[in-house]
């Protein structure tokens, strides 16, 4: 892994942005993209560039079941204020959390990354170490899948959301065998609260206990992180 240590979430999203700008220079045709707000700094970079996303695809991690792309506490809508509706996508791609049928829309979605492989993923982390929705204890080989979130994910989420009955408790998610298909992974991350995830992903063993650590057998990982989420290293 290679680990770039910025001052600030606004330096990191302009790192992540130049290393985009240099995939897409080098014919990246499709993004991986995250929500949360880690990365909202990368997305004022792009939004605010020049650069031209109307021949580039995306396909975003993860998306809470029961919400629609209307409901404004969704990953689409997120994903549409931030960053679709400023630079327009060739196409876009979120999970259907309100789809009727959840295993198939699954089975949809790995499709849907298998007809176009993510050449740049772009990653948050959770405090527990989780990438996407993919909270501790998920197979390391898992595909997309329905997630049950755990009390910790739901209690860090809940600042987003009136009260915390209002959040989720499950979410439609990449598992981290669908991710770990990317070719290049970027994962960014600031503040105290993910120091000890960013230790374990980078010092700890490979296990389920902390997904990200999964990417520690990824051939091309980029952490980008500030100094307190790197403050245990
Ligand atoms: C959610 C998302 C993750 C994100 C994480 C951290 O759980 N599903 O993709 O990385 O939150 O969020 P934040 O960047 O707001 O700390």
């Amino acid at each position: 892994m290679e680990i770039i240590k910025v001052a600030n979430a606004e330096e990191g999203g302009k790192k992540a942005f130049e290393l985009i700008k240099e995939g897409m220079n080098n014919g990246a045709k499709v993004l991986g993209l995250a929500t949360g707000s880690t990365p909202e700094t990368l997305y004022k970079e792009m939004t605010t560039s020049n650069l031209d996303f109307t021949e580039m695809t995306s396909v975003n991690l993860d998306e809470y079941v029961g919400l629609g792309g209307d409901d404004d506490q969704s990953y689409r809508y997120f994903m549409n204020d931030q960053l679709f509706n400023k630079k327009p996508f060739k196409d876009t791609y979120v999970p259907n959390g309100k789809a009727a049928d959840l295993a198939a829309e699954c089975k949809h979605y790995e499709s849907i990354i298998d007809s176009n492989p993510i050449d740049i993923q772009i990653l948050g982390i959770g405090q527990n170490g989780h990438i996407g929705f993919n909270e501790p204890g998920t197979p390391l080989d898992s595909l997309t899948h329905v997630v049950e979130l755990t009390e910790s994910t739901i209690n860090a989420n809940k600042r987003n959301f009136e009260k915390v009955e209002d959040v989720p408790t499950r979410a439609v998610s990449m598992g981290i065998g669908s991710i770990m298909k990317g070719k290049k992974m970027i994962l960014m991350a600031y503040g105290e609260a993910k120091a000890d995830a960013i230790k374990g992903m980078i010092d700890g063993p490979v296990s389920v206990d902390l997904p990200a650590s999964a990417l520690q057998n990824h051939s091309d990982v980029v952490v980008i992180v500030d100094e307190a989420a790197a403050s245990k290293l």
